[in-house]
């Protein structure tokens, strides 16, 4: 399945309550590190629980490219890096596929190299703007010798002789930038600090800790994290458990908040407190989820979530809260819709860089299944329908819900379509594959009724 593939349409359906335990597959954000890391570091690392979607294994192929062994003996992915500093070029373009999180932390990774690497992706990546992680990777004197205007890729980068450290303020507040620059500061000489005013996602800094990276992290009477991280030292391989994703978590707790009737567990999710917004938000709106034998596995909190369906109340989420459920603003979208009253959600405006204008394919969505709602520069308010009732497109033409080769986009729909009085049907259901390639059996086995 990939992006140029006849698009392959689903359908969902109004569903009996969902019941049983899934297990849902290992966290993207510390899969891509994970081969990242790993490759890069000397000796071996072995990684259980990896996330074994499209994006990732892009990922892996292009640390193979750079002279990384990755291989997998039964549930295990062996790898043994090149060591620090030891990377070799690519011979051909990297291809990352729809992955964001791949392109933009490797292009930190290699771009303080002294070769030339060339990046390619499919049309929702190369419409993503790369400026963002290219400004910091230009401070430190990497070179961008060709790039699609408005620095896009295809793009190919080359580094100096020899990088200069930076000091550098995040300018959005993004995980994605900041792991960029702490990626190319391994191959500088001497100290680069990040600056970041916003908490993101913290998984780079603490597994690079873990890989033996002299790194640290001091926060400010005013909540801004100064991450310092030292260049040219040793990494060493480590063995990596993944935690269950939270974000792929979301799309069976909601589907089992909005089916009436439910009772699922979501077993092994990530519960890292940069990732747990949407947990706190739906709890908020009266959400039924009970955090259960919670645990810590590898350095990061774990918990199995028992969801039950709820009656829902629309609430206002704090935008300060939106780094941490930055992914999660489809799908609570959908849980919005069958909700009491209103749920307004602002400071979205990263939401228009993800794999698709996120904000304006969820309002089109929502608007094509008869939901009512307000798409703002930066926010969207959802009014909701406690049970469903006329909500839905049907499977013809106008109803179709968009997806613009955006996994997430699909997934939030499908869910829709399980407890909106019509059926719910998504236009392509390739990109599912790209995070969570066993979404439509787990769903199934839980009692979704999805085609
Ligand atoms: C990610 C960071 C986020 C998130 C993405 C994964 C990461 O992107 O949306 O799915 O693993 O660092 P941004 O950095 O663009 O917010």
């Amino acid at each position: 399945m990939n992006a140029h593939a006849k698009p392959t349409p689903a359908t969902a359906r109004r569903s009996d309550a969902l019941s049983g335990s899934a297990r849902i597959p290992g966290d993207k954000s510390i899969s891509h590190r994970s081969f990242m890391f790993g490759g890069l570091a000397s000796g071996e690392t072995r990684i259980t629980g990896l996330l074994e979607g499209e994006d990732v294994m892009r990922t892996g192929e292009a640390m193979k490219a750079m002279g990384a062994s990755i291989e997998k003996q039964g549930d295990e992915w062996i790898i043994r890096g090149v060591g620090n500093g030891c990377l070799l070029e690519a011979q051909a373009p990297l291809d990352f596929g729809n992955a964001g999180t791949g392109a933009r932390l490797t292009m930190g990774l290699v771009g303080t190299y002294d070769m030339k690497t060339t990046f390619v992706g499919d049309a929702s990546l190369t419409g993503r703007p790369m400026g963002r992680v290219l400004s910091p990777l230009r401070e430190m004197g990497v070179q961008v010798l060709d790039a699609a205007p408005g620095d896009r890729m295809p793009l190919t980068l080359r580094g100096p002789k020899r990088a200069a450290p930076i000091s550098y303020r995040v300018p959005m507040a993004s995980a994605q930038v900041k792991s960029a620059v702490l990626l190319a500061a391994l191959n500088a000489p001497g100290v680069t600090t990040v600056i970041e005013p916003v908490m993101t996602r913290d998984h780079t800094e603490k597994m690079l800790a873990g890989f033996g990276a002299s790194l640290e992290v001091e926060t400010d009477a005013d909540g801004v994290r100064h991450i310092r991280i030292e260049g040219e030292g040793t990494l060493t391989g480590q063995t990596i458990a993944v935690p269950g994703d939270p974000s792929s978590a979301a799309f069976p707790l909601v589907a089992a908040l909005i089916v009436p009737g439910s009772d699922i567990t979501i077993e092994n999710v990530l519960m890292n407190p940069t990732r747990t917004g949407l947990i706190l938000t739906l709890q908020e709106m009266g959400a039924s989820i009970d955090i259960m034998n919670p645990r810590n596995a590898g350095g990061e909190d774990v918990a199995d979530l028992r969801v039950r369906s709820s009656d829902l109340k629309g609430v206002t989420v704090p935008p300060e809260r939106a780094p941490t459920m930055i992914d999660e603003y489809p799908v609570l979208a959908v849980a919005a819709s069958f909700a009491e009253g209103e749920t307004v959600m602002d400071g979205l405006d990263e939401l228009r860089v993800k794999e698709s204008d996120r904000l304006a394919a969820v309002a089109r969505g929502l608007e094509v299944n008869g939901v009512d709602c307000t798409e703002g520069e930066m926010s969207l308010t959802v009014r909701g329908t406690p049970g469903g009732k006329g909500l839905g497109g049907g499977p013809n033409g106008a109803g179709v819900v968009a997806t613009h080769l955006d996994h997430r986009i699909a997934m939030a729909f499908l869910v829709m379509g399980l407890a909106s009085e019509k059926p719910v049907t998504v236009d392509d259901r390739a990109m599912i594959a790209t995070s969570f390639p066993e979404f439509m059996n787990l769903m199934a086995d839980l009692g979704a009724r999805i085609e």
